[in-house]
């Protein structure tokens, strides 16, 4: 049974509650088949799929098999911050249901990354080779990012299949400006800092001009980062959305991001040409939408706001949406549609 309908009933935030407490129960049923042509190679792991489950939905780390049940071939939890906090004031996010958007001010409220570790711990044991993601972020009015990020990667670097330096929310003050402010020492930092060579990547915003890219692109270069993920929520009010959103504090996910994203996963690819995984997200709605950003140079794929609006039959239609186009360009693996034309 679809819940997805119901769960529009009730106010953004608690249907994530409701959501996430079903999901615990276990008593969702989920072993959904991935076709093995779907399989992913990035950074010598194989993803069963390319499409992800973006950051933000399971932010405490609660619901990784799941939604790994669901068909997803990684979950990415988080945000994670070093110490626990209760993020900004309710209601904290919003919904557009006629732009299929939401906006969202959370602010990174988490229950700490000490108090997700062992839960992470415990799963891992027992699905030594499931993809994982954990995105890492730092406390309100923290002035070391520095410091706050390797706090991070010290706790996480075992259990990751890879780790995300979150730089691009725009609900903690001042967050942003690390992503041009200081980068390439800070990715230094943090490289320098590992003691085992986990793919380190930075999520970026869409609010960026091509300096900014530029910049971001060479830090990442020079300093050997290991990937980026294209991108978070944006600033953007499109004239499309409600009045009353209009004015609403917070990041605009969903379908007024698809073009937004898509195009700065372009500025980005064609920058990077190929010297590193980038992972597409921001606005995919549709299968369509998954295979555009697979030709114009993703590696992996993420969804959050299509989740929320179609339910887990978004998989299936994304899924099924790749394997036509593989047939169709006559690729034999999702990586191969790169630069492919529609
Ligand atoms: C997010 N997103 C997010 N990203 C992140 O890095 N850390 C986080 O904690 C959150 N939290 C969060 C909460 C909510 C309610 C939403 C809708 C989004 C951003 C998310 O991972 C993604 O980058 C954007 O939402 C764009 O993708 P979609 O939602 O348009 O598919």
């Amino acid at each position: 049974m679809n819940f997805t309908p119901l769960l529009r009933l009730l106010p953004p935030e608690p249907a994530h509650n409701l959501t996430i407490n079903l999901l615990k129960t276990g008593l969702v049923p989920g072993s959904a088949e991935v076709d093995p042509r779907l399989a992913t190679q990035v950074w010598g792991q194989t993803f069963r799929s390319p499409l992800g489950l973006a950051a933000g939905f399971d932010k405490q780390a609660e619901v990784m098999s799941p939604m790994l049940g669901l068909g997803f071939g990684f979950v990415e939890v988080g945000t994670l911050t070093p110490e626990p906090q209760p993020g900004n004031p309710k209601p904290r996010v919003f919904r557009a249901p006629g732009q299929k958007a939401v906006i969202n001010r959370y602010g990174f409220n988490s229950v700490g990354q000490e108090a997700a570790l062992p839960r992470l711990q415990k799963w891992r044991e027992t699905h030594p080779t499931a993809a994982l993601g954990i995105n890492l972020g730092m406390n309100k009015g923290e002035t070391d990012p520095l410091s706050a990020y390797k706090t991070g990667v010290r706790r996480f670097e075992e259990l990751a299949t890879y780790l995300v330096i979150n730089l691009s929310s725009p609900n903690t003050q001042g967050l942003r400006d690390q992503q041009t402010q200081g980068l390439s020492d800070l990715i230094k930092g943090l490289k320098d800092s590992q003691s085992r060579p986990v793919p380190l990547l930075l999520k970026v915003a869409p609010d960026l001009d091509a300096a900014q890219i530029e910049l971001i692109v060479k830090a990442a270069l020079d300093q050997g980062l290991d990937g980026l993920i294209v991108s978070n929520t944006t600033l953007d009010r499109p004239d499309s959305l409600p009045t009353n959103l209009q004015t609403e504090a917070g990041g605009l996910s969903g379908a007024p991001l698809t073009s937004k994203a898509l195009k700065t996963l372009r500025q980005f690819s064609a920058q990077i040409a190929g010297r590193m995984p980038l992972i597409g997200v921001g606005g995919i709605m549709t299968g369509q939408d998954a295979v555009d950003r697979l030709r114009a140079g993703a590696d992996l794929l993420q969804v959050y706001t299509g989740l929320m609006y179609r339910g887990p039959a978004l998989i299936r239609e994304i899924h099924k949406t790749i394997l036509d186009a593989m047939e169709t360009s006559g690729a034999q693996s999702p990586a191969e549609l790169k630069g492919t034309a529609a």
